[in-house]
């Protein structure tokens, strides 16, 4: 799907559907058209306002209506679409009516389409907010997983090229930025739902391996795999001991993104591969379990940020570091009560092997010291508690720097792929207490994704870190099974804010 933007008449547009915004009125024939489908209306001698008149438009959001061959306009077809009260609209409103319209675009099954929409602007955001979400929306709505289906349901969406456009003025050069970065972004975000969605018989730590390296490839990147032999020699017992169930060789992942001078540091970015959890020999419960081969979305959100950044050749320095593992039980496997030693010399007694997540990362952050971060950034699907905690609207933001947390809560808030700051106090690392070892791996019911946190804070004290619990965003469940590609949005948004020094 090609995207473009430009300043352009309505009445003018040569497309196979013109999209139009209609606000709510008190009745269907007082609602608002938008500027642009005022001027359409006046080129089209009133067709439009005709056919509200008949209240053919329902006033609710994201309702549409479609109208063919309207004399005065290129256009072949118009599809008005409700967009409510305009005192209503806001960033729910604008994803929704995108996502309504990109339905409505499939089923025409048009070739391309001139969307009229981005010209609505809400009270705090800037016109290159519209052109983020519409472009990630749009390709959000035309994801298609089929490719272990002998049986496609159609032909493949048929859209190829959308206009986003404005009705008057020009185009700000922050919009098509905007839209440059955000075709990136959606390339990266479909990747890691791709990856995210294979199953693990196909995606294992070496298959999450050869892709880092065809992304090393495509775009000229640096990168290098450390393999089961590499991590003993370094010391990494607790990465080391998660794989010993599993016939998969364990793959450390460093992919490296140079855009900006080499004096400045990087933001290193851990993500999470575990490409299956079955808990090892503290085994899950069988309920759903496959749905952990999304264990590894973190470390597909690592690289489908390091792509998307590499992808718009951005002006920054990023690190992506990624454990790949897979936790089996089995004769090799650890078992509760074992004692590892870490990387960083501490010592952590595995008192359930399902605690796997803050283990194989605790060693990835200490190897990442190596790269002297700016910021060290985690991303993980670590525990059930934060799912209980949050649900699946936003993921849960741990940090031990302040600013460094805020700057991340902006950056969500600006992707609209939001976080929560989350407590990470002191207070709760007694619960982390072993009568073995340094720690234990888990610290009880209460607050577990607060304990998960306080582990991996031990290992960071000497960066500023922050930790990303993407348990309940990363995948839907239900009949909309699925990876959502979160939280690549946010992260890309991240680092671009943070080189362009509003962060941090
Ligand atoms: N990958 C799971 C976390 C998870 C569970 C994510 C359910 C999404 C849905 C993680 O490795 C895990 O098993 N965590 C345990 C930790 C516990 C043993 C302290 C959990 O959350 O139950
Ligand atoms: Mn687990
Ligand atoms: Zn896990």
């Amino acid at each position: 799907m090609e995207f473009s933007i430009s300043a352009l008449a309505p009445e003018r547009a040569k497309t196979a559907c013109l999209v139009l915004g209609v606000f709510k009125g008190k009745t269907a024939a007082q609602a608002e058209l938008t500027p642009a489908a005022r001027r359409a209306d006046r080129a089209a001698q009133g067709a439009l306002r005709a056919v509200l008149a008949q209240g053919d438009l329902p006033g609710r959001a994201g309702s549409t209506v479609l109208l063919r061959r309207l004399a005065g306009l290129a256009a072949e077809r118009v599809l008005l679409v409700g967009l409510g009260e305009k005192s209503e609209f806001d960033e729910t409103r604008f994803r929704d009516v995108i996502r309504s319209v990109a339905n409505a675009l499939k089923e025409l099954a048009v070739r391309d389409a001139t969307l009229y929409l981005i010209g609505h602007k809400l009270p705090s955001r800037e016109i290159a907010w519209n052109v983020r979400q519409a472009t990630l929306g749009l390709r959000e709505a035309f994801y298609v997983f089929d490719q272990l289906k002998t049986q496609k349901k159609g032909p493949p969406p048929a859209l190829a090229e959308v206009t986003l456009a404005l009705a008057q003025g020009g185009v700000p050069a922050s919009a098509s930025r905007a839209l440059h970065e955000s075709v990136a972004t959606a390339d990266g975000a479909a990747l890691a739902k791709t990856l995210g969605n294979l199953p693990s018989n196909i995606c294992t730590p070496t298959y999450l391996a050869n892709e880092a390296k065809k992304i090393a490839r495509q775009y000229k990147l640096r990168h290098e795999v450390l393999e089961r032999r590499d991590m003993e020699r370094l010391g990494m017992g607790a990465l080391v001991s998660v794989t010993k169930g599993s016939h998969q060789p364990p793959k450390l992942i460093v992919l490296h993104y140079h855009g900006a001078a080499k004096s400045k540091k990087p933001v290193v970015l851990v993500g999470k591969g575990v490409t299956f959890d079955t808990g090892g020999i503290s085994l899950k419960p069988g309920a759903e379990m496959d749905e952990m081969k999304y264990d590894m979305s973190g470390a597909a959100s690592v690289l489908g940020v390091v792509r998307a950044l590499a992808a718009m050749k951005a002006p920054v320095n990023v690190v992506g570091v990624i454990p790949a593992v897979e936790n089996m039980p089995g004769g090799g496997a650890s078992r509760p009560g074992d004692v590892v030693t870490t990387l960083s010399g501490q010592t952590v007694e595995i008192l359930n092997t399902d605690a796997e997540g803050r283990l194989i990362l605790c060693d990835a952050l200490s190897y990442a010291e190596r790269f002297s971060p700016e910021v060290i950034i985690d991303i993980a699907t670590l525990t059930g508690a934060c799912v209980i905690a949050l649900g699946h609207v936003v993921s849960g933001l741990f940090a031990n720097d302040r600013r460094l947390a805020e700057a991340l809560v902006a950056a969500g808030d600006d992707a609209w792929d939001r976080v929560w700051h989350m407590p990470l106090l002191e207070d709760y690392q007694e619960q982390l207490r072993s009568n073995f070892a340094d720690m234990a791996n888990i610290g009880g019911r209460p607050a577990g994704s607060v304990t998960a946190a306080c582990f991996l804070a031990r290992f960071t004290r000497k960066q500023r870190w922050a930790h990303l619990d993407i348990a309940g965003t990363a995948w839907k469940g239900g009949r909309e099974k699925g990876s959502t590609g979160r939280p690549v949005p946010l992260l890309v948004r991240f680092v671009l804010r943070h080189a362009g020094g509003r962060a941090a």
